[in-house]
């Protein structure tokens, strides 16, 4: 009998990006090998126009729309908006990719919005709290460990639910830079991996993350 799962079963994904598009470019491999099994990404969502995330998404063949909070009066039109693109490509899970501005989550997509930050949250999470800003405060700080979080996406910044982390060592000589690689490796494994288990648990299992 065939194992695969048939379409109506594959999970369907639309990933928000702003910027360089590492996070996207690494779940294309992730999908396009067979590491991340029983999903498909249907949409593409940028804030930012000219970015490399585009230019990846566009060169996979996959639908992209550029969405700018300034085209839009207020962060209400600019979400209705992101809203409208997710819902009509029929996206089941959306996936903040380094995506920076404010996407005010409705009630259809509640529980269905998961983001990756380069920390241990709940620390250094928040508003500026983006990119190697993230890491000089982590060195600051004189930490030991940082890592990355994934967790569900609610209204406020870097804010809801966790749903799994992944520990780094932070080490004496360490700059930004080299901190930044070593969660890099980590967000790499850890994003494809829990969305694999939404793929294959269902929807619903987020649900069991307060
Ligand atoms: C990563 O640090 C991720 O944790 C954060 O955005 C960064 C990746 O940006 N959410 P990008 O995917 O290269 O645009």
């Amino acid at each position: 009998m065939n194992s695969q799962p048939t379409s109506r079963e594959v999970l369907k994904l639309g990933v928000l990006i702003s910027g360089g598009g590492s996070t996207l470019e690494n779940l294309l491999a992730h999908l396009r090998d067979g590491r991340l099994r029983g999903a498909e990404l249907r949409q593409v969502i940028s804030s930012r126009g000219t970015v490399r995330g585009v230019e990846l998404a566009r060169a996979a063949g996959l639908p992209v729309t550029v969405i700018r909070r300034r085209d839009h009066a207020d962060d209400g039109a600019f979400s209705a908006a992101i809203t409208a693109v997710l819902a009509g490509a029929g996206v089941e899970l959306a996936l903040l990719a380094g995506f920076l501005c404010f996407w005010r989550i409705p009630a259809r997509y509640a529980g269905r919005v998961l983001n990756i930050h380069p920390a241990l949250l709940p620390r250094y999470g928040g508003r500026g709290f983006y990119g190697r800003h993230v890491h000089e405060a982590v060195l600051a700080a004189g930490e030991t460990e940082s890592g990355c979080t994934v967790h569900l996406a609610d209204n406020q910044y870097d804010h809801g639910p966790i749903v799994a982390q992944a520990r780094v060592p932070v080490r004496p000589d360490d700059t930004a830079e080299t901190l930044a690689e070593r969660v890099g490796i980590a967000e790499r494994e850890l994003y494809p991996q829990v969305i694999q288990q939404v793929a294959d648990r269902g929807l619903a299992w987020l649900r069991t993350f307060r």
